[in-house]
C-alpha cells in the first residue's frame, strides 16, 4: 500500500483489512481525468493569487499534463493499492517534480476535491448517455416513418380499444425519451451551478482563494455559497439517478411491448435473428432475451437510486465516509443504462414490422365500433342510441364469427336505414385512423408532424451539447476537452 497522505498523526500502521476496506481506488480511478483537471484549475488559481510561486505552478501544470499523457499512452498505470485517486495523483506528481507537488493541496481537502470530481465525471458521462438516448430516438423515428399506415389496435387494459398505427405508438416512446434527455439536462445544469472546490474540508480556508476563477475554469456558473453544503450534499447524484431510473422505466415498458409484439399471440413484429436467442431444448423458440434483460435490469437501477437515498438520509453535516458509496451506485446506474441502450437501439432498427398481422388483429377487435356509432350519429341518430345499436351489432357479429366490415349493405340496413354504401369507407381502419386528425392523434399527417418535431428537438439537443463543449474548451486548462 502506498503511503497515506494523513499518516503523520498515527504511531501505528493501519490494519491491512482496514486499508482494503477503506480504499476507493478500485472505483474512483474512473474520475482520474476529472481529478487532474480539477487540480490544474486549483494550481492555476493558487499561482494567480500568489499563494504558490509561479515556477511551482508551472511545474505542477506540466507535471499533471505529463501524468495524463502517460496514463493515455500506458506508460503510467494506476496503483491498485493506493488509498484513492486523489492520493495517487498527488503522490505521483510529487515523486516526479518534488516539493512543488507538495504545494498542490494548499487550501484544499479531499472532501471538496471528491465533491468536484464526481460532478465533473457525471457531467461528462451523462453527455455520452444523452447521445445514446438520441440515437435510440432516431431509430424509433425511422421505424415510425415506415409505419405511419400500419394500422394496429390501440389498447386500454390490454383490450383492443381504438385504431392507432405502429408509427403513432412508437412516437409515444420518442416523447418519453425526449423528456428523459430534458431531465438529465436539467439535473446537470443545476449540478453545474455551484462549484464545491474551495470549500476545503468543510469550513473554507484561510488562504485567499479565488473561487470565482476555479468555478469558471471548470465550467461552473460560480462557487457554491456555503462550504458545508458544497462538501456534503449528494442531491445531484440522486437527481441524476432518478432521471436514469425514469429512463429505464421507459425502456422497460418499450421492452414489454416488444416482448408482446414478437410473441405468436400478437406477431406484429419479427426481431432480427442477430438480436434474439434460442432455446437449448425447444427448437422452434426465438426468445426476446435482450428486452427481458432490460426489464430485469430496470430494478437494478432503481436499487442504485435507493442506495443513494438511504445512504444520505441519516447524515449530519458535513462529509461522512458513507458518501464514498455514491460512486459505485452512480457508475452502476450509468453503465446499466448505457449497456441497455447499446443493444436496444440496433435491435429496434433491425426489427421487421408485420402490418398485415396488425391489421388482421385490428379488424378482429371491433376497434371501429366507435366509428360506426359516430357514423350513425353524424346521420342524425342520437349518440346514445347509436352506441346501443352498434353494441347489438357487435354482439350479433361475434355470434356469427364476422367483423363489422364483413356485413352486407342489406344486413347493415336491417339495423338502420341510415346506413348507406359510404359506411364501408367510414369504418375502414385506415379511414378511422385518418379521421383522428386531432393534434397528437394517429393520422399520417399528425404522426409525420411528430416525427419532424422530434427530429428538430434531437438536432437542437445536439447543437446545445456541442455549444457546451465549445464553451468548456475555451475556459482554460481542461485537457479532457482537447
Ligand atoms: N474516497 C473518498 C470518497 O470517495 C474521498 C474523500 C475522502 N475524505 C476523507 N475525509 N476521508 O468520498
Amino acid at each position: 500500500m502506498a503511503e497515506q497522505l494523513w499518516k503523520g498523526r498515527f504511531s501505528k500502521a493501519v490494519d491491512a483489512r482496514v486499508n482494503d476496506f477503506n480504499s476507493s481506488i478500485r472505483f474512483d480511478q474512473r474520475m482520474v481525468r476529472q481529478d487532474i483537471n480539477g487540480s490544474m484549475a486549483h494550481a492555476t488559481m493558487l499561482g494567480e493569487q500568489g499563494i504558490i510561486p509561479e515556477e511551482d505552478r508551472e511545474a505542477i501544470l506540466t507535471g499533471l499534463q505529463e501524468i495524463l499523457a502517460d496514463l493515455d499512452s500506458g506508460a503510467l498505470t494506476i496503483d491498485p493499492t493506493a488509498e484513492d485517486i486523489h492520493t495517487f495523483i498527488e503522490q505521483t506528481l510529487t515523486a516526479r517534480i518534488g516539493d512543488a507537488g507538495k504545494r498542490l493541496h494548499t487550501g484544499r481537502s479531499r472532501n471538496d476535491q471528491v465533491a468536484l470530481d464526481i460532478r465533473l465525471t457525471l457531467r461528462d458521462e451523462t453527455a455520452g448517455l444523452t447521445e445514446q438516448i438520441l440515437a435510440l430516438i432516431e431509430a424509433l423515428c425511422a421505424q415510425a416513418e415506415k409505419n405511419k399506415e400500419s394500422v394496429m389496435p390501440g389498447y386500454t387494459h390490454l383490450q383492443r380499444a381504438q385504431p392507432v398505427t405502429m408509427g403513432h405508438q412508437l412516437m409515444a416512446y420518442v416523447w418519453m425519451l425526449l423528456r428523459d434527455c430534458g431531465r438529465l439536462q436539467d439535473a446537470v445544469a443545476r449540478m453545474m451551478r455551484d462549484c464545491p472546490l474551495g470549500s476545503g474540508a468543510l469550513a473554507g480556508t484561510t488562504y485567499p482563494l479565488d473561487r470565482e476563477l476555479t468555478a469558471q475554469l471548470l465550467g461552473f456558473d460560480g462557487p457554491c455559497p456555503n462550504s458545508l453544503d458544497g462538501v456534503s450534499d449528494r442531491d445531484f447524484c440522486i437527481e441524476i439517478a432518478a432521471a436514469l431510473s425514469i429512463c429505464m422505466m421507459h425502456l422497460s415498458r418499450l421492452s414489454e411491448e416488444i416482448i408482446l409484439w414478437s410473441s405468436w399471440e400478437f406477431k406484429f413484429i419479427e426481431l432480427d435473428d442477430a438480436f434474439t436467442t434460442g432455446s437449448s431444448i425447444m427448437p422452434q423458440k426465438k426468445n426476446p432475451d435482450v428486452t427481458e434483460l432490460i426489464r430485469g435490469k430496470t430494478g437494478r437501477v432503481y436499487g442504485d437510486l435507493n442506495t443513494l437515498l438511504v445512504m444520505m438520509k441519516g447524515l449530519s453535516l458535513a462529509y461522512d465516509k458513507d458518501m464514498q458509496e455514491d460512486k459505485e451506485a452512480m457508475w452502476d446506474a450509468i453503465d446499466t443504462l448505457s449497456l441497455c441502450l447499446r443493444t436496444l437501439t440496433p435491435m429496434l432498427a433491425t426489427m421487421t414490422t408485420l402490418p398485415d398481422n396488425m391489421r388482421a388483429a385490428a379488424a378482429r377487435g371491433f376497434i371501429n365500433a366507435t366509428d360506426c356509432a359516430d357514423y350513425l350519429t353524424k346521420k342524425g341518430m342520437p349518440f346514445r342510441d347509436a352506441y346501443k345499436l352498434t353494441g347489438a351489432m357487435v354482439s350479433d357479429c361475434l355470434g356469427a364469427g364476422k367483423t363489422l366490415e364483413q356485413l352486407s349493405l342489406e344486413e347493415f340496413r336491417a339495423y338502420s336505414p341510415l346506413f348507406a354504401p359510404d359506411i364501408y369507407q367510414a369504418i375502414d381502419l385506415l379511414t378511422c385512423c385518418e379521421g383522428r386528425a386531432s393534434y397528437g392523434g394517429p393520422s399520417r399527417a399528425s404522426v409525420q408532424a411528430q416525427i419532424d418535431a422530434a427530429r428538430a428537438r434531437v438536432a437542437a439537443l445536439r447543437a446545445e451539447a456541442d455549444g457546451d463543449e465549445a464553451d468548456d474548451a475555451g475556459d482554460g486548462p481542461d485537457p479532457q476537452q482537447d
